[in-house]
Parts: structure tokens; C-alpha cells; sequence
């Protein structure tokens, strides 16, 4: 069944207060509900259907009158007055049956929940719709020490506690969390005055991997203050951690659940980029209180609305807290990865879709990094202070509502007095648009001519010109700025800039920041670049395109290594003047994911094993062409003060890893032996261990490592998901099935089975080995994992996305996987819209 934008219609009541009563057992809950109803006047249909699925409803009234509602596998419906009333019910549900993760569920003898985006009709009888909005008081009773809802704390005692939360929100910001919890508590005061006990809760025996994401917190709370004026709005915030999760984090009003991988940090047990991606998502959970939580969705096509605008804030707060480039050039890494891939093939949707069958399905890199992108360019495209004075309308206007993005949009029409009506394009269109560009040099008239066109899509068969700011700036011959950085908006199919006055021709760079999601063609002058752009992001970029020029030429046509390339590298890498975190950045090399879409989309047919053999010859020449400085550079970025995860030591262990990548391939793993053997945190422990396997060294390391760290879970993730990244491509296969059959492989985990065959799907030529060994073990588990958790195999479905990249050979071999899981029977809705949408290609 197939839901359209286009057929939203108001429920025909709206809730006034919601009471709810919890008895907890693990397997069977009983839940109380008391919610006062009214006829909407806005609405012209007025069934009384309350969602709910797998509940058993053991009574049910109206204004204290038993009733027999009808009720089917989605809800029930029944006859209710047509003036306000008392609905009241009472289910039973069973958490320690549920391992969907969806609804309420136990995990680790715990109880919590996940609501977002249709979890609710999983634990009681409700219109679960975001739009619905009402103030929630939550009794729970039960023994264990610590019960926790949304809201303020109202009374407790010896087995029960009760909470209110004052601010009306949609259900699937509902949570509800109880266990044997350990409080580490903390304090904010707001900048009016507000006092706020803060506490993050997790597990006897996590105390100890607290203390950064409190601070994280912290921090967030004054960010959003200083940036967005934005300040929290109760007593109490509280984060809990939970082991069995299947996303990241979750924004439940007060109350955040996060999955312990993304908020548990110690030095000894997390890397410099944990610790970055817990900065990052407790700043955007705490981010959604304003962008979700006070303002909401109208309906989930809608999602890009705070999801969107929330990475959107969140990695404005990365760039503050640490470097800006290196954020950016992180984030444009990523956005190639998974978002231009899902805009590639058959799964591409616009960042507000028009239908789906099972909106979990997306929550994709193009609602939330897409979605982001497009905030951005609104930014760049009314500048900074039109900006925030939008988004100060935006929450004056919208507090308490149930948006979409045409009030999002509208605000800025406003605020600015623009037209945003050709801009909005951006969220009903599909596909990735490709901006070439074309120089001429007349007189003393330098001029740019962009011609858009964007690959059209299943949902998006005809793409329109859409508006595309292009950054750039002019260079002169001696590398100095011959024009700064200006915004060019490119409304148009075709169109041309002209600079007049430049005394010699210019160097241009263009899309400065990556200003906005496009493909660019354009033969610049990339060794050039590299050693001049005054764009951090751009002489990156530059590193970028000539690594993969020369990987493309060796695929094709058997070339060595590009020396402009590897000349230019050694430069930018032996720059002291260059933050080292940036210098390792640039020594990186595309995915070989990125270069397999790129020579499909140049026409070729990309040969996995081809590619991986490329790339490990690049990397053998970076270490020839570095060899000078491999050691010294290595030794100068040890970090000998205590451990900090902050830009500028991780900056160091960046530089100093990537240093250690490349020698050894020289030494065959001595030095990487001996930085793991002294390695007092786990972003040194890790990469060597990485490395070691990489030179078939790794046994001793790898046993050692399990031995110290086989009760920490999130630390066996690691273990887990190593091996199979690192191994050769023939082996993946088998090493992640020897993993499967290991005693610690919890495959109900999904953070196990995402680091066991999630890097599977990742190791692209382990994945696509030609013997069809990873394609079908990737199915066996999907088919498997399905009836348990239909959300995190919908999810890892994706992996088959690119299928019509590869030769016949493969596509057969992938072809057979995706009719034998969609044959399986009883196959998930969930997983059944992604079998259905990638097999459609
Ligand atoms: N709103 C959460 C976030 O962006 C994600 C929750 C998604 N959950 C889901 N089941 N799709 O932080
Ligand atoms: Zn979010």
C-alpha cells in the first residue's frame, strides 16, 4: 500500500490531554491510556481511527461507557460522539518479545523505547500521526530503580514515578525508560536563568564513559543559545544509553535514547572519530528540541524539514567546535558516498518525497545530508544575517506547530522578499545535477558558462533547471587572488559570467566549499590549485581530482601512477604551515565505490577487482613518492600530553596514522607492531591493529585484542567489523561467515550484524567478488534477520543498489539474491519496498 503527499487530510479530532499508566512486566506490559478528544473543526472527516498494531486490548471506553471498538491488523475504529470525550483504554503488550526495536522493548534488562516515526501504535491505541499533538502525563509503575518519561519529573515513590511534559508534541517524540540505571548527573543554566539537572544514564559499568558526552551536552546548550537564540525548555534532560538499537540517536522530548555506540566514550575504548560523531549526534538530538520537537512535521514527507535543517545546525556546531575545512571536506566525503549513490540508481527520491509504502525506508542520506545541503545553499543564497532572521520568523511563527516545508520556505520569502519558487525545486526533484563549465578569455574579459543538466530518475523523469550557487573566486599565474570568493547563482539551463579588467587570464576555482551538491565538469587546472587555491575545500578537491584522474587511467589503460599528482601531494603533505588533520585528508583516495560510479557513468563496465588493484597500486606509489618523510612526519605527530579528543591532537593522530598506513607497506608492519604493543588509547590501538592486518601480521594483534576487550561490546564491534574491512578481497566472504559462527556474533545486535556484514556490503570488492560468495551471504542473513528487526534489513538492502553498474555475470548473481529474498515468504513491508524499488531499476 502506497502513501502520496498529495492525499493528506487533517485527523478529524484533536487531543486535549493524554494520560498514560504503565505496569511493567517483561512480557506483559499493561498500558492505561485516558485521552480527551474533540471534534477538529478543521477536519471534514471525522472516523475516530486510532492506530495499533500488535496490541491486545483488554477494555475500552467512552466517557466511562464500556465500548466494543472494530479492529483490524492496523487499528481500530468505533462510534464516538460528536462533541468532546473521555476515550480510555487498556492493552497489553509484550517488550521482551519485541526485537523489531520498535514500539517498546527491552534491551539489556532494560526497558526504553522508540517511537519515531510510527513506534507509538505499537505500545497503545492513538492517532499516531505527527500532526496529533497534546501534553502527555505518564505514570509508571514498576520495581525498577529508575523510571524515566518525557517532561518534567512530577512525584515518585517505591515503584511507580510520575512525569509531565507541559509542551504538546506528536507521539513519536513519546518515551519511556526504565532499569537498573546509573545517573551521571549534571547542571546547565540557561541564559535566562533556567536551571536544568542534566543526566546521562547508562548501564552498571559504563560510569566511565560519561564524562564527554555530558560535556558534549553542555556545550550544545550554549551553542544553540549563542547561535540560533534558542534556549531548552524544562527541568531536567535526560540521555540514556541503550545497547539494542537501530538507529543512532532519538530526540524524544526530554528524554533522548541514544544507542550506546553513539554516546559512550573513553579514550582507552573510543577513537578520535567516535568521540567527533558523539559530539555531532548529541548535538543534533539536543538541536531537534527546536527543530522537530517545538516546531514539527506536518506529515513524514516532511521529515527534510527538521531533519534537514538539524544536521544542517549540527554541522555548523562541528565546524565551531573544531575545524570548518576538515568538517566540510568529512561531510562532502560522505555525501558522495551514500547520497550520490542513492541518486544514481533505482532508490533515488526527492529530499521531500511524494509516496512511500514504509516511511522508515526514509530516513536516507537524502533527507537528512541532501536535505542539509539544501539549508545550506539557501544560506549562501540570502546570505548569513537574511538567514537568521528567517529562522528567528520561522520560530516566532511556527511555535507549537505541525509544518511543512512550505512554511519553511515562506519564511525566508518573507523575511527576504525573494522569489524561492524555482529554489523549492530542490526538494521535489530527484537525481544529482551536473554543472559543466566552459572558459573563454576575450580581450580583458574573462567569462564562465555553465551548462546544467540533471540525469533523470524514476521519481523525477524530467528535471528542471534548478538554482545552483556556485562559490568561486579567480586566481592569477603567480597564485595570488586575482578576484575573491562570489557567489554565482545559476538559475538557468545555460548561462555565463563575465569578469572584465583581468590583465591576464585567470585561474578559476570553482564550487568554493562545495557550495552546492552537484557533479562538476570541468577540466581545471588541478595541479595548479593544489598548490595555490586559497579554498581550503577546493585545494583539497584539486588533491582529489587528480588522484582519481590517475586511478581512472590506470583502470582503463594500465598507467602508472600520475607524478603531477604524487608531486603535488608531497608538497601540501610536507606543509607545517597546513593543519595535519587537513594534510591527511589529502592524502586519502576516493572510494572504490566512487570510482566504480564513475566509470559506469562514463560508460564502462567497473571491474571490482580492477579497481581494488589500482588503488592498492596508488597507494604504493604515495608511499614511494612520501618516503622521505614517512618517518620523520610520523614521529613529529606523536602526541606525548594526556589524551584529549579535540580537533588539534586527533589532527595529530590523523596525520601520524596515515604516516603509519604507508610505511607499513615498506617494513612490513614493525613500527605498526610497536605502536600497537604501546598504544594507551584506542584511536592509536586501532589503526595499527588495522594496518597489521593489512600486512598479514594481524593474528597476534588480533588475539591479544579480543582478549583484552571481549566484555565491551562496542569495543568487539570494532574487532568485528576490522577483520572484514581489511580483509583481501577473496576472503571477505569467509571471514565474515568464520565471524557469524564466533560465540560473541549476536546478530539480534544491530550494531554486531551492521559491523560484521554491514562492512561486508562495504568492502566493495569483497562484496562483489566474482564467485557471487558476498552477494549471497548478504541475503542469508537478510532473509534471516527480517522476521526479527524488519527495519535494520531494509536498511542494509541498500547494499544492492548499484547492481546495474556490474557486469552481466554479476548482475545475474545479484539478480537470483533479490529474488530469493523477495520470494521469502512474509517478507516485511519494510524490506519488501526495498527489494521491490532496487529490483525495478
Ligand atoms: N529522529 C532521529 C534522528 O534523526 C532518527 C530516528 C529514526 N528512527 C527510525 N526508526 N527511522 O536523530
Ligand atoms: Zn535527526
Amino acid at each position: 500500500q502506497t502513501i502520496y503527499l498529495k492525499d493528506y487530510t487533517p485527523f478529524g479530532f484533536t487531543v486535549e490531554e493524554v494520560h498514560l499508566t504503565f505496569d511493567l512486566a517483561p512480557s506483559a506490559t499493561r498500558v492505561t491510556s485516558r485521552i480527551k478528544f474533540a471534534p477538529n473543526p478543521d477536519a471534514t472527516d471525522k472516523t475516530f481511527f486510532l492506530h495499533g498494531e500488535e496490541l491486545t486490548l483488554r477494555w475500552a471506553k467512552i466517557d466511562g461507557e464500556t465500548v466494543e471498538p472494530t479492529i483490524t491488523a492496523e487499528g481500530l475504529t468505533c462510534n464516538v460522539p460528536n462533541i468532546p470525550f473521555v476515550w480510555e483504554s487498556e492493552v497489553q503488550i509484550d517488550p521482551a518479545g519485541n526485537t523489531a526495536l520498535e514500539g517498546l522493548y527491552r534491551s539489556s534488562g532494560m526497558y526504553c523505547t522508540q517511537c519515531e516515526a510510527e513506534g507509538f501504535r505499537k505500545i497503545t491505541y492513538y492517532p499516531d500521526r505527527p500532526d496529533v499533538m497534546s501534553t502527555f502525563t505518564v505514570r509508571i509503575n514498576g520495581p525498577e530503580p529508575v523510571l524515566l518519561s518525557n517532561g518534567n519529573p512530577v512525584a515518585s515513590g517505591k515503584g511507580w514515578a510520575e512525569w509531565h511534559d507541559p509542551w504538546p508534541k506528536p507521539a513519536y517524540l513519546f518515551a519511556l525508560v526504565a532499569g537498573e540505571l546509573i545517573a551521571h548527573p549534571g547542571k546547565f543554566t540557561t541564559m535566562n536563568g533556567r536551571k536544568v539537572e542534566l543526566n546521562l544514564y547508562v548501564r552498571p559499568g559504563d560510569e566511565h564513559k560519561c564524562a564527554f558526552g555530558m560535556q558534549a551536552l553542555k556545550d550544545s546548550m550554549v551553542w544553540d543559545e549563542k547561535v540560533y537564540g534558542r534556549e531548552y525548555d524544562l527541568d531536567i534532560f535526560n540521555i540514556v544509553a541503550v545497547d539494542d538499537f537501530n538507529m543512532g540517536a532519538m530526540e524524544n522530548k526530554g528524554l533522548n535514547v541514544f544507542n550506546s555506540s553513539a554516546v559512550l566514550a573513553s579514550p582507552e575504548t573510543s577513537t578520535d572519530q567516535n568521540f567527533e560523531r558523539i559530539e555531532a549526534i548529541i548535538a543534533h538530538e539536543y538541536f531537534h528540541n527546536w527543530t522537530g520537537n517545538r516546531i514539527t512535521c506536518r506529515d513524514w514527507f516532511q521529515l527534510c524539514l527538521k531533519e534537514g535543517l538539524t544536521v544542517y545546525r549540527d554541522s555548523q556546531f562541528t565546524s565551531d567546535m573544531r575545524s570548518a575545512p576538515v568538517k566540510r571536506i568529512s561531510d562532502v566525503i560522505d555525501l558522495r558516498g551514500r547520497q550520490f549513490t542513492e541518486d544514481q540508481g533505482p532508490l533515488a527520491h526527492p529530499v521531500r518525497p511524494e509516496s512511500f509504502q514504509e516511511i522508515n525506508n526514509f530516513y536516507t542520506a537524502t533527507v537528512y545530508e541532501k536535505g542539509a545541503e539544501v539549508i545550506g545553499m539557501l544560506r549562501t543564497l540570502v546570505g548569513a544575517d537574511a538567514y537568521s532572521k528567517a529562522v528567528d520568523l520561522y520560530f516566532d511563527r511556527h511555535d507549537g506547530q505541525a509544518c511543512t516545508i512550505e512554511d519553511w520556505i515562506q519564511v525566508f520569502e518573507d523575511s527576504t522578499g525573494r522569489d524561492l519558487g524555482q529554489f523549492k525545486r530542490w526538494y521535489s526533484q530527484a537525481g544529482t545535477p551536473h554543472l559543466k563549465v566552459t572558459e573563454s578569455y576575450e580581450g580583458d574579459t574573462y567569462t564562465l558558462t555553465f551548462a546544467q543538466h540533471t540525469p533523470p530518475s524514476a521519481t523525477t523523469p524530467d528535471p528542471k533547471p534548478q538554482v545552483i550557487p556556485v562559490a568561486m573566486g579567480l586566481l592569477a599565474a603567480d597564485g595570488s587572488e586575482a578576484m575573491g570568493t562570489q557567489v554565482l547563482e545559476i538559475t538557468k539551463d545555460t548561462q555565463s559570467f563575465s569578469f572584465p579588467g583581468q590583465p591576464a587570464r585567470p585561474v578559476p576555482s570553482i564550487l568554493r566549499g562545495f557550495s552546492a551538491p552537484v557533479v562538476l565538469d570541468h577540466s581545471a587546472d588541478h595541479a595548479f590549485l593544489l598548490a595555490h587555491d586559497t579554498d581550503p575545500f577546493n585545494r583539497w578537491e584539486s588533491a582529489r581530482a587528480l588522484a582519481k584522474g590517475s586511478l581512472m587511467a590506470t583502470i582503463r589503460q594500465g598507467k602508472a601512477p600520475d607524478s603531477a599528482y604524487l608531486e603535488g601531494l608531497t608538497k601540501v603533505v610536507a606543509d607545517d604551515s597546513l593543519d595535519p588533520a587537513y594534510r591527511a585528508l589529502m592524502i586519502g583516495l576516493p572510494a572504490q565505490s566512487e570510482l566504480a560510479a564513475s566509470l559506469h557513468a562514463e560508460g564502462d563496465v567497473p571491474d571490482p577487482d580492477a579497481i581494488h588493484l589500482a588503488v592498492d597500486a596508488m597507494r604504493e606509489a604515495q608511499a614511494e613518492a612520501l618516503q622521505d618523510m614517512l618517518h620523520p612526519l610520523y614521529d613529529a605527530h606523536q602526541v606525548t600530553q594526556d589524551y584529549v579528543p579535540d580537533a588539534a591532537q586527533s589532527g595529530k593522530r590523523a596525520l601520524g596514522n596515515a604516516m603509519l598506513a604507508l610505511i607499513t607497506r615498506r617494513d612490513g608492519g614493525a613500527v605498526a607492531q610497536a605502536q600497537y604493543d604501546t598504544a594507551t588509547n584506542m584511536t592509536q590501538q586501532l589503526a595499527a591493529l588495522g594496518f597489521l592486518i593489512g600486512a598479514e601480521q594481524g593474528d597476534a594483534a588480533l588475539g591479544a585484542f579480543e582478549a583484552q576487550w571481549k566484555d565491551d561490546r562496542l569495543v568487539m564491534d570494532k574487532w568485528f567489523g576490522l577483520q572484514v574491512m581489511k580483509a583481501k578481497p577473496d576472503d571477505a566472504a569467509d571471514t565474515a561467515t568464520a565471524l557469524t559462527r564466533h560465540h560473541d556474533f549476536n546478530w539480534k545486535n544491530p550494531n554486531r550484524f551492521r559491523a560484521t556484514l554491514g562492512a561486508l556490503a562495504m568492502h566493495h570488492a569483497g562484496f562483489h567478488a566474482k564467485d557471487g560468495s558476498g552477494y549471497a551471504l548478504l541475503a542469508d542473513w537478510l532473509i534471516k534477520l527480517d522476521p526479527v528487526n524488519p527495519q535494520t534489513t531494509a536498511r542494509m538492502c541498500s547494499a544492492f543498489q548499484t547492481w546495474r553498474r556490474y557486469d552481466a555475470i554479476r548482475q545475474t548473481l545479484i539478480k537470483a539474491q533479490l529474488e530469493r529474498i523477495a520470494s521469502t515468504p512474509g517478507l516485511s513491508r519494510d524490506t519488501a519496498e526495498m527489494i521491490g524499488r532496487i529490483r525495478e531499476a
